[in-house]
């Protein structure tokens, strides 16, 4: 089995942070959510990994030659932004006639690709549904008796509360639909439509239901939501500091994670906080936030906030809710 990341989306929403660095290396937790999809790969034992970016995503390229995992991971292009669907074409020669699992790079999803991957057997594809409040912003599937019946991309009247999350298992029958697959009225090959193709020709799709947290990081809530759920999850309430870091005369308050060569001072940090390597605080107060790379503050009191090449984005509703 084979595994792809898609990575290509221009990340519109999260403009103008993703100007400078695209939405799959955005930190959560300090770990990029494309470091997190390919664990995720790797931890089912995927090491044929292809990831597909636009040409202008050269970050991304610089990021996987620094990868430890370097060798196991091919770059793909695909160089219009015309959905997931066309993204997943592009990958076509990598696959061959393998299967594969396919992941959204933009999207994190905190539990195990396992039971997905078992209930493919003798299916042609598989997917996690997950019980949203949001039906409208997702795809949507409409189950009977224990079977998909139905894919919709976005419904105004949904049919169900069972969103596709962005992770899927398919076999390469899947790429036969690049022969009837039309652009749907979004201007995107959906891969909704794909999977209902399968399911109208009588290739079984295989679903489990998840109670696991995911999120697509769209939106600076989001991400900042992500960097709660994911510290939370991961250190509990705990403090984790890495080499080269210096504190001085600071009350820290878990989860916090604090990254390589950081110098902080006289500053109150946590709950909820992330900083990423080389960054320098002194007088503060901050919660509740992601300090990207090399920031300097000082003086600040910083709730819901994200910063990144030290610019400031304040997130008015970055806090917990149930989302
Ligand atoms: C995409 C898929 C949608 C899925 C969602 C999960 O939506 O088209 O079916 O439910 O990811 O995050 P998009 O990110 O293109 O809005």
């Amino acid at each position: 089995m084979k595994g792809i990341i898609l990575c290509a989306g221009r990340g519109t929403r999260l403009k103008p942070i993703t100007d400078s660095i695209p939405k799959t290396l955005l930190p959560i937790a300090n770990k990029t959510i494309l470091d997190r999809c390919i664990d995720q790969l790797f931890d089912v034992g995927i090491h044929e990994i292809a990831v597909v970016i636009n040409p202008s995503q050269h970050q991304i390229v610089e990021h996987l030659q620094q990868h430890p995992s370097q060798k196991n991971i091919s770059i793909l292009y695909q160089e219009k932004a015309l959905g997931i669907l066309h993204a997943m074409f592009q990958a076509q020669s990598f696959i061959g006639k393998d299967d594969f699992v396919m992941l959204l790079g933009d999207n994190v999803f905190s539990g195990s690709l396992l039971p997905l991957i078992q209930s493919f057997h003798g299916n042609q594809g598989a997917i996690y549904l997950s019980k949203v409040k949001n039906p409208q912003e997702y795809g949507i599937a409409e189950v009977k008796e224990n079977q998909i019946i139905s894919l919709e991309e976005k419904p105004k009247s949904p049919k169900s509360n069972l969103a596709v999350i962005g992770v899927y298992v398919f076999h390469s029958t899947i790429f036969e639909t690049q022969k009837v697959i039309g652009l749907s009225p979004r201007g995107e090959y959906e891969i909704t439509d794909a999977i209902q193709w399968l399911i109208n020709q009588g290739y079984p799709v295989a679903f489990t239901i998840t109670d696991e947290w995911f999120m697509d990081v769209g939106t600076p809530e989001r991400w900042l939501l992500s960097n709660l759920k994911l510290l939370e999850m991961e250190l509990g309430t705990k403090i984790n500091v890495s080499d080269g870091t210096w504190i001085e005369n600071c009350t820290l308050i878990g989860p916090v994670i604090i990254g390589e060569k950081c110098r902080l001072t006289n500053t109150i940090i946590g709950p909820y906080v992330s900083i990423q390597d080389g960054s320098e605080l002194y007088n503060c107060v901050i919660e509740n936030s992601i300090v990207g790379n090399n920031v300097n503050l000082r003086e600040e009191t910083i709730h819901h906030s994200i910063f990144v090449y030290n610019n400031r984005f304040e997130v008015r509703h970055g806090g917990r809710h149930n989302d």
